[in-house]
């Protein structure tokens, strides 16, 4: 490590910035954003305030004549932006005098340079590479970005104006970190991060004893919490930023079958993880007993996320847990997912909906025949209307049945769309009429099956067209 991070205070006095163009208005738009008074040196002649407003333009003294003869009583930091030339030669002078300087794009005559930063108020994240790449450097604080809770900064600041008050009432500290580790994993950090700060300043103004508050989690009374997280339908990179957040924080992990194994890499190294959903030949635990278990290991102050294949809302059984988790007083909260219909929607290219084609959409399911003979297929014969059927692959010929039965044309486009988003991902499209021939064709499931005009926009029926007449033109030439 060449250079140490450190955090300069740049209200102690001005900052020296050499230089012009777009180079130095962008250091000069940093350097304002941090608060610093800046003396500037055109070196272009041209003092270009664009971008500033007034407020900050009153941090900035405009200086003329030449730099390197500048009086450098009370500079703190001198920075080169698109100074040319003069560059070396002012950090010639800074190091003289024992000044920082920083030269822009050029290590040899600069004393520090300048971090990747990720800025979320009282919160900033420096990131380096020594000079060598800023990209790499920069896909670093993109990484960062990606992970950081959006009011973290705010949750800083919370805790800033409470410290005081809580100082003075805990001396111990280590009960003092305790008392905060566990405002920030419980409800109250929780609250923050929502953007419900009142609620959370009545929250721990409700503490009447905050070393009793820090002794309970000391004695292993950790409140626990439950996130319901929707896993996507199998690419990992489709996992929300918050379920990241989720699996990363994660003590422990129960997941359903349905979730892939790339999914469950992203949670945190040491999490347990917990399969809770059928398995090949064998049946799941069952409703009751998941709830119990997340119950149970929430009670026993585990971080617990409950992964879900797709959404956990959309036939997957997430509102009977939640229920179950508020009957039992367990704090919990909900990260949506990709469910596998827009996972197969986007893979394949199927709109949807389509502009005065297809209006409306209904999701369902059709686990077995008795749930299609179930349905009433009455109600979506508008030929406007896209029905995508979950677990629909053994009941395809009662679902081709009750639609056909119901009025809807057997010439309707349909797709099957199996394990969509995966590697071995497939996907085969015909007509209403041929639906039980094309589920047969696909290899297995997870599928799911699309059903109106709008899979005559998809990317695998147009290749199946191209396909059958190249296939005619051929046959027409022998
Ligand atoms: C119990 S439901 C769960 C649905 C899930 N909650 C969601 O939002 O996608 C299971 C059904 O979802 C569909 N499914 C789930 N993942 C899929 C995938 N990767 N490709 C195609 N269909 C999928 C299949 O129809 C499967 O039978």
């Amino acid at each position: 490590m060449r250079f140490l991070p450190v955090f300069l205070d740049l209200q102690t006095g001005p900052v020296l910035l050499v230089g012009g163009g777009e180079l130095a208005r962008a250091k000069l738009r940093l350097l304002v954003s941090a608060q610093a008074r800046v003396r500037w040196y055109a070196t272009d002649g041209h003092h270009d305030l664009r971008g500033l407003d007034a407020a900050d333009a009153a941090h900035i003294e405009l200086a003329e004549g030449d730099p390197l003869s500048a009086d450098l009583h009370g500079v703190i930091a001198i920075l080169c932006a698109g100074a040319g030339e003069v560059g070396p030669l002012m950090s010639a002078r800074a190091k003289a005098v024992g000044l920082p300087v920083n030269v822009m794009d050029d290590l040899t005559h600069s004393t520090f340079i300048f971090p990747a930063i990720v800025d979320r108020g009282d919160v900033v994240v420096a990131v380096g590479t020594g000079g060598a790449s800023p990209v790499v450097a920069r896909r670093v604080r993109e990484s960062i970005e990606a992970i950081l809770p959006a009011r973290i900064g705010d949750l800083a600041g919370f805790i800033g104006r409470w410290r005081k008050p809580i100082h003075d009432r805990i001396a111990e500290m280590p009960l003092r970190r305790r008392f905060w580790e566990r405002v920030i994993d419980g409800p109250i950090g929780a609250l923050v991060l929502a953007g419900r700060i009142n609620e959370a300043e009545t929250a721990l103004t409700d503490i009447r004893d905050p070393a009793d508050f820090a002794g309970a989690l000391a004695n292993g009374q950790a409140e626990g919490r439950v996130t319901l997280v929707g896993a996507g339908p199998g690419d990992p990179d489709l996992l929300t930023v918050k379920a990241l957040r989720a699996l990363q924080d994660a003590d422990v992990v129960f997941y359903d079958e349905l979730v892939s194994p790339e999914v469950l890499d992203r949670a945190r190294r040491d999490a347990s993880r917990v399969p809770v959903g059928r398995r090949v030949g064998k049946p799941g635990i069952g409703q009751d007993a998941i709830n119990t278990l997340l119950i149970e290991a929430a009670k026993s102050g585990q971080r617990v996320v409950r992964l879900k294949g797709g959404d956990g809302f959309i036939f997957g059984r997430g509102g009977e847990e939640i229920e179950a988790l508020r009957e039992a007083n367990v704090a919990c909260s909900v990260v949506p997912g990709i469910t596998a219909a827009m996972g197969a929607a986007a893979e394949f290219e199927v709109p949807l909906t389509f502009r005065h084609e297809a209006l409306r959409i209904t999701f369902l399911t059709a686990h077995k025949a008795t749930d299609a003979d179930a349905v009433d297929w009455s109600v979506l014969t508008d030929e406007k209307m896209t029905i995508v059927v979950y677990m629909g692959m053994t009941a395809a010929p009662s679902v081709r049945d009750g639609l056909l039965a119901a009025g809807r044309s057997p010439q309707t486009p349909v797709g099957v769309f199996a394990r969509v988003t995966r590697p071995d991902s497939k996907a085969v499209t015909g007509r209403l009429e041929g639906l039980p021939d094309l589920v047969d064709q696909i290899d297995g499931g997870p599928a799911l099956l699309i059903i109106g005009d709008v899979v005559a926009h998809s990317a695998p029926w147009r290749i199946q067209n191209l396909r059958q007449r190249i296939e005619k033109l051929l046959e027409a030439a022998e």
